[in-house]
């Protein structure tokens, strides 16, 4: 049955100039290569400068995408931005990316705090809005300045993430209603509140008046994470009645080289097609997977047709999948 499907057009990324390597870090906290690289996968991240903000990489990235889609900002129905990092408390930091990239005044900006899942949920928002006609072309971007919110004294978690953006362009385009189809096929998202406690800032507006620092209960997430990664890939494969065998790339939120390794065992994939730049990146939260699809549509690695799935789970604890046909 003919449907109304968000194709990605356009696609970009941005990453800080500084790059910050598991050596530079050991001469900052009792930490080593050896011990980061085996237990993370991590080998080095980027790091914004003091005054480079949230905004100034969800624009670069955004810009990128909107370069690739060949389209220009004013083409634009809505943008979405995720972040647990925005500019200011308020107003949001689409609102603000979006008058600079020269939107439309009038046209709908959001931001969306889903943490590590943010990509998904705010993928699933903006193709929500283009299948039910509110949208003809979105902006998805994901942006965050990790290294704002990390406790560089702690060496539990200063040595995990890192800051980037990552961007895509969604444009409506009509469908069969199959798999075959270009575009988001399907998406879901899902949360569970009991874990708060597990991965969160220790501060917030109402609470402290600061925004607080990471802080994670290592082993309680690193045992959840694997299975609602798993459950974000398997409910969108079987909506679309998709088997594991069908994707031709997995990109998972890049926390760590062993929940990687392990969800893509788990889903029965081969290691070559399970995108990894968590050694690169580090965990950049929302902007991890669209960051890691726009450097592989970038290298050619990913291509027009190609079947891949999306699957993250952050603070929350929230989690989610979608797949996409390129
Ligand atoms: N360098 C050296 N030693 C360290 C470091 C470090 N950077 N960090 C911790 N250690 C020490 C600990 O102090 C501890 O020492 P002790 O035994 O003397 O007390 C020892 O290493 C083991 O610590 P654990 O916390 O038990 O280490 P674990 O094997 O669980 O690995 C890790 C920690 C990597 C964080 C793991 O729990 C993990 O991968 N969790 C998943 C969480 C994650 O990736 N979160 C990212 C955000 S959430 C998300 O994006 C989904």
């Amino acid at each position: 049955m003919k449907c109304i499907r968000s194709e990605i057009i356009g696609h970009g990324h941005f990453l800080p100039e500084k790059v910050l390597t598991n050596d530079d870090l050991a001469q900052m906290v009792d930490t080593n290569d050896e011990w980061i690289s085996t237990r993370t996968g991590i080998k080095s991240r980027h790091v914004a400068a003091e005054k480079e903000y949230t905004s100034d990489l969800a624009f670069n990235a955004a810009q990128m995408a909107l370069k690739t889609a060949g389209i220009s900002a004013a083409e634009l129905d809505a943008v979405v931005l995720a972040t647990v990092t925005p500019d200011n408390t308020t107003p949001a930091t689409s609102a603000k990316i979006a008058a600079r990239l020269g939107v439309k005044a009038g046209t709908p900006a959001f931001d969306i705090s889903a943490a590590c899942s943010g990509f998904v949920y705010a993928l699933t928002m903006a193709d929500n809005m283009i299948r039910l006609g509110q949208a003809k072309t979105a902006l998805v971007v994901c942006a965050e300045t990790l290294s704002k919110i990390t406790d560089w004294t702690d060496r539990n978690t200063c040595v995990l993430f890192g800051d980037g953006a990552g961007a895509v362009v969604l444009r409506a385009a009509e469908g069969e209603g199959t798999a075959a189809d270009t575009g988001v096929l399907a998406t879901k998202v899902y949360a569970d509140g009991s874990q708060f406690d597990n991965l969160l800032t220790n501060g917030g507006v109402s609470t402290t008046q600061t925004a607080g620092h990471i802080w994670m209960n290592g082993k309680e997430v690193f045992k959840y994470a694997i299975n609602s990664l798993a459950q974000g890939a398997e409910d969108v494969m079987s909506m679309c009645g998709v088997k594991a065998e069908d994707l031709d790339w997995l990109i998972p939120h890049q926390a760590n080289i062993r929940i990687i390794s392990g969800v893509g065992q788990k889903l029965g994939l081969p290691e070559e097609k399970v995108v990894v730049t968590v050694d690169h990146h580090g965990n950049t939260s929302a902007a991890s997977i669209p960051l890691a699809l726009s450097e592989c549509m970038e290298a050619g690695k990913i291509k027009k047709g190609d079947l891949v799935v999306f699957n993250a789970m952050g603070a929350g604890f929230t989690w989610g999948g979608a797949l996409v046909r390129i």
